[in-house]
C-alpha cells in the first residue's frame, strides 16, 4: 500500500499576450464562427519569442511551492512533462532546478503529449508512496506556438501556450488525496498526431524545413473518436479502481481540446455543465499543462468542498491517454 499521495500545493502561468479568434480571421481562412462551434475556443495566449518552455514552468512551479507553503530545499524530484522541450537534451526538468536552485532534487523530463500531468502525477503517486521520494515538484508546460504552422487552419486555431505544476508529498497533511491514477497508451495510432522532423529519423535539414515538417500535424477527425472512446475508459477504470460510482463525482477537470469532447464525456456520466471546469474559450489546448491549469483556478476559486471527488482526464499524441481521481481533505487555507 505504502504512503498516501497527496497534492498540496497547486501554481499555474499563462503568458500575457492573447490570440483572438477575430487575430486568426486575419491570419488564415477561418471564422469566429467556425472556431466557437466547433472547439468552444475563443481566446488562447502565446508566450513571448524570449519567453520559453522553462521560463514559463518556473513560473507557475514557483507558485506551486509558495502555495504549498515549503521551502525549495526541501524538493528531492523533479518530474517535467512537456512536447516543446526548450532542447532535445538536457531535459527541462534540469533548467526547472538550475533556476529553482533546487540542489538536492534528481529531475526529469516525461513525455506523454497532452496526458503528460497525468502521467507525472502517476509517477509521483508511486514515488512517494514507495517512499523513494518525500517531496515531489511535478510541472507541466508547452509554448506550442514554437511548433505551430501559423498557415494551416486545421491546427492553428487549436493551440495556446501555458504552464502548470504541483507539490506531491507522502504525509497525512490536508490536501488534495491522488486516489487513482490510470493510464493507457496505443502506438499503433502513433503518426495520427506527430511533429514529423528534428528527431534522429529525421533530423532537420533543409529539405526538412522547406517541407515544414517541423510543425505539429493533427488528423483531427481521426483523433477525436479515439479521444472520447478512450477518456470514457480511463474515466470508468478510474472509478471503478477506487469503487466510486458516476453520482460520486463532484468535479470534473478535462483537458481542454474540444468543447464537443468534453460534452460528450460529462453527458457520459451524468456530471452537470456547472461541475465541469473549462478553461479552453480563454487558453485554448496547451497540451501536458492544460489539466494543471484548470485545476489550479478550479481550487483556487474556492468552491471545492472538503470530502468531494475530482476527476481529472486527459488524452493526446502517441496516443496517450489517462484519468485521475482526487478527493479534497482537510481544511486548505485557498
Ligand atoms: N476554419 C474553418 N474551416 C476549417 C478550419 C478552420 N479553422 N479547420 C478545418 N476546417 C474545415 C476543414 O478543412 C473541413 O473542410 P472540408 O469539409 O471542406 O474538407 C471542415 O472544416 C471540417 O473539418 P474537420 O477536420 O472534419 O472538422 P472537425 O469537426 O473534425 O473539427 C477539430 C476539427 C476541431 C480539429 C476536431 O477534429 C478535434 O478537436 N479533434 C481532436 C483534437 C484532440 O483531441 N487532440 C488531442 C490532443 S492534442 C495533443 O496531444 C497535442
Amino acid at each position: 500500500m505504502g504512503r498516501k499521495a497527496k497534492i498540496i500545493g497547486l501554481g499555474s502561468y499563462l503568458p500575457e499576450r492573447v490570440l483572438s479568434n477575430q487575430d486568426l480571421e486575419r491570419m488564415v481562412e477561418t471564422s469566429d464562427e467556425w472556431i466557437v462551434t466547433r472547439t468552444g475556443m475563443k481566446e488562447r495566449r502565446l508566450a513571448a519569442c524570449d519567453e520559453f518552455t522553462s521560463d514559463m514552468g518556473y513560473m507557475a512551479a514557483q507558485r506551486a511551492i509558495e502555495d504549498a507553503g515549503i521551502g525549495a530545499e526541501e524538493i528531492d524530484l523533479i518530474l517535467f512533462a512537456t512536447l516543446t522541450p526548450d532542447y532535445i537534451f538536457p531535459s527541462t526538468a534540469c533548467l526547472i532546478q538550475k533556476r529553482l536552485g533546487l540542489i538536492n532534487a534528481a529531475a526529469m523530463d516525461i513525455q506523454a503529449a497532452c496526458t503528460g500531468y497525468l502521467y507525472i502525477l502517476s509517477v509521483a503517486k508511486a514515488y512517494v508512496a514507495s517512499g523513494a521520494y518525500k517531496t515531489i515538484l511535478c510541472v507541466a508546460a508547452e509554448k506550442l506556438s514554437s511548433i505551430v504552422n501559423y498557415e494551416d487552419r486545421n491546427t492553428c486555431v487549436l493551440f495556446g501556450d501555458g504552464a502548470s505544476a504541483c507539490i506531491v508529498v507522502g504525509e497525512d497533511v490536508p490536501g488534495y488525496a491522488i486516489e487513482n491514477v490510470s493510464l493507457g497508451a496505443d502506438g499503433r495510432e502513433a503518426e495520427l498526431l506527430i511533429l514529423p522532423a528534428g528527431g534522429s529519423k529525421r533530423p532537420a535539414s533543409l529539405e526538412t524545413v522547406q517541407q515544414g515538417l517541423h510543425f505539429l500535424q493533427m488528423e483531427g477527425k481521426e483523433v477525436f473518436k479515439h479521444a472520447v472512446r478512450r477518456m470514457e475508459d480511463a474515466v470508468t477504470q478510474c472509478l471503478s479502481a477506487i469503487n466510486l460510482k458516476k453520482e460520486g463525482i463532484n468535479w470534473m477537470v478535462p483537458h481542454q481540446a474540444n468543447i464537443r469532447i468534453i460534452e460528450s464525456l460529462a453527458k457520459r456520466f451524468n456530471v452537470q455543465r456547472e461541475r465541469v471546469y473549462l478553461t479552453l474559450h480563454k487558453y485554448g489546448n496547451t497540451s501536458a499543462s492544460s489539466v494543471g491549469i484548470a485545476l489550479d483556478e478550479l481550487a483556487k476559486g474556492g468552491r471545492v468542498k472538503g470530502g468531494e471527488h475530482i476527476i481529472l482526464f486527459a488524452f493526446g499524441a502517441g496516443l496517450t491517454w489517462g484519468a485521475a481521481a482526487l478527493t479534497k481533505c482537510g481544511v486548505r487555507s485557498e
